[in-house]
């Protein structure tokens, strides 16, 4: 198959523009990339053509599977929200059957934004989570989902003994290991739900576990923060995670807000990575994260829609937010070559997803074709700055996960 257009290429060794625009196209063969061609875009082709992006696939590092279903419950704060809004959500995942249907469903939504990699939570539910790694696999889409694990602080339906639910990730871990095109994560939700009992013994989970993803909540909003230190004698967020062995290099912290210095530090040396979720933030008025100040401190960061607090399911959206977020704070905001990176090659390799968010010979065909209304290829304009601002998910059209069409527009 070919597909040809305008190519999002990756430019490796340019900080300031980390990826291109070039005609061309993409050969396909099975569900592997053979060819990567500069040339003009040929008449004939399989999808595409001239005027159309083709960018790889996006990549979600921060979402909830079952959260879809409520996006757009605007003015409670976090632990509220979790409370009177999520909670409940979620507590319907006892039905597995249930779950399956909603885990399809938030598929074909990701899939008809353009993410084609996630790194996704679940629920607390055994049976739920492996459902719906089965069906993010069915839809074609690559990443890891993690079972939600807490034993404190939340409804009698969603907390569960530290051994069983660790035992239970354990048994997903064994069924769909790191490297499967799905695979399960280690997925505490966060200290405010989780003992040190239960966060310890996720942490030795990871250690015993080469390869596997551990995902969890950091330092969002001040009540967190207060109702962390409470728990934990006072000792900092971060330093909890640092002392359950919850740093590791394939762990993603979502938000990340209120991180102080010496938790940045932590953060960095540890080679773990916050999952930045801007949209989220806005949405219950969390706080800005200052990512400049993260960027200098040597760790690394991720993008994330963060559904259903955040309400935006494209991932170009959440990258716009993330410009806007950064330039409303100071003078270092990333420009928007670089959040294309964000949400593709450089948000695979943050997430451990290397083989995701790129048009490379020898990747996975996961990729999107758009077909922009707009002239965005002449002008004055950065064309990788007219698509980021002027993006319309109606221009997207086709959807591929290894080289099959998951996702075409009517
Ligand atoms: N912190 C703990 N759980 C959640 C969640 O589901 N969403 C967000 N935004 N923050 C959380
Ligand atoms: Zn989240």
């Amino acid at each position: 198959m070919i597909v040809a257009g305008e190519l999002l290429l990756e430019r490796p060794g340019d900080a300031d523009r980390p990826v291109e625009l070039a005609s061309g196209y993409v050969r396909i063969e099975g569900e592997v990339i053979t060819e990567v061609a500069r040339c003009p875009p040929p008449a004939s082709a399989d999808l595409g053509g001239p005027g159309c992006l083709v960018a790889p696939g996006l990549v979600d590092t921060h979402v909830h599977l079952p959260q879809f279903s409520l996006i757009g419950a605007h003015g409670l704060p976090l632990l509220e929200w979790l409370e009177e809004i999520v909670f409940p959500a979620e507590a319907q995942w006892a039905d597995a059957a249930f779950a399956a249907r909603a885990a399809r469903e938030a598929a074909g939504q990701l899939l008809a934004h353009g993410s084609t990699a996630v790194c996704a939570y679940s629920t607390i539910h055994h049976e739920a989570t492996a459902a719906a790694i089965e069906q993010l696999a069915a839809a074609g889409l690559r990443g890891v989902v993690g079972m939600t694990m807490s034993d404190r602080a939340a409804p009698d339906e969603l907390v569960d003994d530290p051994a069983r639910l660790l035992d239970q990730t354990a048994d997903l871990l064994d069924r769909f290991p790191p490297g499967e095109r799905v695979a399960a994560a280690i997925t505490p939700r966060f200290a405010v739900s989780c003992s040190a009992e239960l966060l310890e013994g996720a942490g030795r989970l990871a250690a015993q576990t080469p390869g596997a993803a551990v995902q969890t909540h950091l330092s969002e909003t001040l009540d967190e923060c207060r109702a962390v230190a409470a728990a934990f004698g006072g000792r900092g967020y971060t330093q909890v995670y640092a002392d359950a062995g919850l740093l590791t290099p394939r762990t993603l912290l979502g938000h990340g807000v209120w991180l102080d210095p010496q938790e940045q530090q932590l953060i960095a040396q540890a080679g773990a990575v916050v999952a930045h979720c801007p949209t989220a933030n806005a949405f219950l008025r969390a706080g800005d994260m200052r990512r400049d100040e993260l960027v200098a401190s040597g760790l690394r960061l991720s993008l994330g829609s963060d559904v259903g607090a955040g309400y935006e399911r494209s991932m170009v959206r959440v990258a716009r937010a993330m410009i806007q977020t950064a330039s409303r704070l100071g003078d270092r905001y990333p420009t928007p070559a670089q959040a294309w990176a964000q949400i593709t090659h450089a948000g695979a390799d943050a997430a451990g997803l290397a083989d995701a968010g790129r048009l490379a010979v020898g990747a996975p065909a996961d990729l999107i074709v758009a077909k922009p209304t707009i002239d965005w290829q002449r002008g004055r304009v950065d064309p990788l700055a007219r698509l980021l601002f002027a993006w319309d998910d109606r221009w997207l059209r086709t959807t591929l996960c290894r080289g099959a069409v998951v996702y075409a527009a009517a």
